[in-house]
């Protein structure tokens, strides 16, 4: 979707070198600064959304999208939290890093069986973390209806590795 595309580019920084030497940051806080601009952007991703349910962040960065667009589409919003954080039963799917691997966690009823379970973060790179939480939400009975990103890092194999799922994403990198 072009609109949420430009809103994005032009409320990105980059940031060269980091976190660590060659990579280029997609700093995304000029957007979550400026209340006009973010506020598009969340009304842009309600409107693309039709019959969504539910509204699953990845913490830390998808729970600053996720939170204020589940409340603008007028459904609740689920957790996906890093190893740990999460009380009661939980489900876990790791995943790869450059350097070891990490784990995430959702709450084994966090949503009722077969509901329209809308993904969110901010970045969409390797697609670990992305793939991790969709398994997580067909864990625990969810469908995921879509993956919704701010920024594709197009260089990366991230979409190849999402294609059981429906994918949006706003501005790609190339
Ligand atoms: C970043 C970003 C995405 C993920 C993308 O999160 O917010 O969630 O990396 O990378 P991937 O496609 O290679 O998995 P990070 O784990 O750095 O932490 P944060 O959201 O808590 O800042
Ligand atoms: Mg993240």
């Amino acid at each position: 979707e072009q609109r949420i595309a430009d809103v994005v580019a032009r409320h990105t920084r980059d940031i060269a070198d980091f976190p660590s030497p060659g990579v280029v940051f997609k700093d995304l806080t000029p957007l979550f600064a400026d209340p006009a601009a973010f506020g598009q952007v969340l009304d842009l991703l309600a409107e693309r959304h039709d019959g969504v349910d539910v509204v699953a962040g990845v913490e830390a960065r998808g729970f600053i999208i996720g939170a204020p667009l589940a409340q603008r589409m007028g459904v609740g919003f689920v957790p996906i939290r890093k190893k740990g954080k999460l009380p009661g039963d939980v489900v876990s799917a790791s995943y790869d890093l450059e350097y070891g691997s990490a784990t995430i966690e959702v709450q084994t009823d966090a949503v009722t069986p077969g509901a329209n379970v809308l993904v969110v973060d901010d970045v969409l790179a390797t697609g670990g973390t992305a793939v991790a939480a969709c398994e997580l939400i067909e864990k625990v009975g969810g469908r995921v209806a879509c993956l919704d990103v701010l920024v594709e890092l197009a260089f990366l194999p991230g979409r190849e590795r999402l294609d059981r799922w429906e994918l949006h994403t706003g501005l790609v990198v190339n």
